[in-house]
């Protein structure tokens, strides 16, 4: 082996987060541990054994244990103990998390990403609901290599069928967790079996040791070859210099650089990076550094905002999925409202939905509208503002989150986009240089010669609501009544303006985007706009009411999925459901219903007449028509 090679194997060195029940098995295994890699001071068993002498007990590996205070990170109290010991392949920090509130707090600390899981479990009471918790939230780490120590075989008289059926019942609820133990291994901590040797009380036994498994553990790919993310820690000013100060989270960055700066959509170049304590001036810094950068042009930038290339941004979203686990002593429940700590961004978040809550125990779904204590869940969250992320599967830093109440910590969770758009492309201004012209014909010309002024008339619901039907039918009266009247029909306007745009999330943003513009433009030349449309995101409807200010009037066609799939007007359910049409809405898209709709039109249990006639009484009250 080349010397060089030699010295990075050496260097190297993985996390490994330890859980299991607080208790003996877990504190005598580390103990053992630590023994046997060399790990403790010289003369420290000498003095436990002394000490228990003149106790009267048996020598206790527990003890052991305590000469390894909790260490405090970068002022950031988290009662986890760092535990470092080294084998003959690499070095290990044994992360020690004792209950679920200090494995969160540890998980969004950011301070010790861990790399691998060490799952202890205890012979004598088995796989317990506690194991599978703990399974769960190594689940929601994203840890995937995972080594399970069953201890205390001692108990049970080291026997290989009882081991054989903890293994096959862990083995089974990480499996459908995704989670692939590599290595589930009988040991005692009291005798030391299979701790780094091997053991003659279990000859059956065939793997290998704890310390021999660790070994064989893959290091997750370097957080350093991913695209570069940077969180903006805080901006300081010194003389006439303002020092963006940040943590990278993934990447690397270079003295040169365009970085991208999310939510704010803000673009500069690195001019200087400026270290603490650094004998020379750096031009490059990398994942897990905090740094400090100057940028060639001053730019508003705040604390919370993510730095990145340009080509390979963050997702910009307001709304998202999330599988959390809940530790609050209050129940979780839609309408909640908690604050959202992500990397350094910090927001008020409202939980939209709930859309499982989940039974750890046997991963089947709960009925109920609540998430209590210790519960895990799949929810929707939205946020106040914009927030810049990653899907927790591209960037498990950047995809990550803790929940807040005040200041207690009462949740944490990961984040997935499926369904959701990226909207980062809709606030982003490409159009630059161009000016406004001014019309000669004002709106009151226009309200004189028509009798009334614009105004948006739009229906939303899931396919099928009858949105199309109502807007036709809407149109016609309202034009024989002499108003000037065009609907915007999701199916009309795909086959022309938007025939470019499919049903992917984004495709469907823009699809809105641009018929909410489109509607604005009408409004301004006086017509009363019906649209009908699924717009099945909230921030898209919030959008196209931002482009026609007051004369938008949001109208919820309320049908719920099941009516409309009886209905089935165009045979599309029967066909998403056969799996024939993906991402279909309300089947596996999804639809946020309007919070506060400025109609609601329920056509589950009215005719289409009665529906055309609420919308006409509420246009009549809300748009006023004077025959010219
Ligand atoms: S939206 O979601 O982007 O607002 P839009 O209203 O334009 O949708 O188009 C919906 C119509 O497209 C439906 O009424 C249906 O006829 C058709 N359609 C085709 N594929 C899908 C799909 N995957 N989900 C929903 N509607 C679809």
């Amino acid at each position: 082996m080349a010397v060089t090679e030699a010295v990075l194997q050496a260097r190297e060195s993985l996390n490994v987060v330890i859980v299991g029940h607080v208790d003996h098995g877990k504190s005598t295994l580390v103990g053992r541990l630590l023994h046997e890699t060399g790990a403790l001071p010289e003369g420290k068993i000498e003095a436990i054994e002394a000490m228990c002498q003149r106790r009267g007990m048996p020598f206790e590996w527990a003890f052991v244990t305590d000469a390894f205070q909790p260490e405090r990170d970068q002022g950031v109290t988290i009662d986890v103990s760092y535990i470092r010991f080294r084998t003959a392949r690499r070095g290990y920090v044994l992360i020690d998390a004792p209950g679920h509130r200090e494995f969160l707090k540890n998980m969004v600390s950011g301070a010790t990403g861990s790399d691998a899981a060490l799952l202890v479990i205890d012979a004598v009471e088995g796989v317990m609901d506690l194991s599978r918790r703990h399974g769960y939230l190594l689940h929601l780490l994203g840890l995937r290599e995972v080594v399970v120590a069953v201890t205390k075989m001692d108990c049970v008289d080291y026997a290989a069928e009882r081991f054989a059926a903890i293994e096959d019942e862990i083995r089974g609820y990480l499996d459908s967790l995704g989670i692939n133990p590599i290595f589930v291994i009988p040991v005692s901590g009291r005798d030391g079996d299979n701790i780094a040797g091997g053991s003659s009380n279990m000859p059956w036994y065939e793997g290998p040791s704890v310390v021999e498994a660790l070994d064989r553990l893959q290091a997750p790919p370097p957080l350093v070859d991913l695209p570069l993310r940077l969180a903006v820690q805080d901006v300081y000013r010194f003389d006439a210099r303002r020092i963006i100060a940040g943590r990278i989270e993934s990447g690397r960055l270079s003295v040169g650089d365009t970085l991208l700066f999310s939510p704010s959509n803000k673009t500069a170049k690195v001019k200087s990076l400026e270290g603490w304590n650094l004998p020379a001036p750096i031009h490059s810094a990398s994942a897990g550094q905090s740094i400090g950068l100057t940028l060639d042009e001053q730019i508003f930038v705040e604390r919370g905002e993510v730095a990145s290339h340009v080509d390979d941004p963050p997702v910009e979203t307001n709304v998202f999925r999330a599988r959390i686990f809940w530790l609050g002593r209050k129940p979780l429940g839609v309408g909640d409202c908690y604050t959202l700590k992500l990397a350094t961004a910090s927001t008020s978040v409202e939980v939209q939905s709930l859309e499982r809550v989940i039974d750890t125990d046997d991963l089947s779904t709960l009925d109920t509208d609540r998430v209590e204590r210790n519960g895990v869940a799949e929810v929707v969250l939205r946020a106040r503002a914009m927030l810049a992320l990653d899907p927790f599967s591209k960037n498990l830093r950047m995809g990550r989150f803790v929940l807040f109440d005040g200041y207690d910590a009462v949740g944490g969770g990961i984040i997935s986009m499926e369904g959701y758009p990226d909207q980062r492309a809709l606030v982003t201004v490409k159009s630059t240089n161009v000016q406004v012209v001014e019309h000669r014909i004002t709106a009151d010309m226009r309200l004189a010669r028509g009798g009334h002024r614009g105004a948006v008339l739009w229906l939303t619901g899931l396919s099928g609501s009858g949105k199309s039907t109502l807007a036709i039918e809407v149109e016609r009266r309202l034009f024989n009544k002499g108003y000037q009247v065009y609907v915007l029909d999701g199916d009309n306007i795909r086959r022309g303006l938007n025939t470019n745009l499919g049903f992917s999330p984004e495709d469907r943003a823009e699809n809105i985007r641009r018929v909410g513009e489109v509607a604005a433009l009408l409004v301004d030349a006086g017509c009363v706009v019906i649209t009908a449309f699924i717009s099945p995101y909230r921030s898209d409807r919030e959008r196209a009411r931002a482009a026609a200010g007051s004369a938008f009037h949001e109208i919820y066609i309320d049908a719920d999925l099941e009516t409309c799939e009886r209905r089935d007007s165009k045979g599309l359910y029967k066909r998403a459901r056969a799996g024939e049409i993906p991402d279909f809405t309300g089947v596996s898209a999804p639809y946020e219903p309007p919070e506060k709709a400025d109609l609601v039109v329920d056509t589950g249990d009215t005719t289409v007449e009665e529906s055309v006639q609420a919308i006409l009484d509420y246009v009549e009250k809300h748009i006023e028509f004077t025959k010219p």
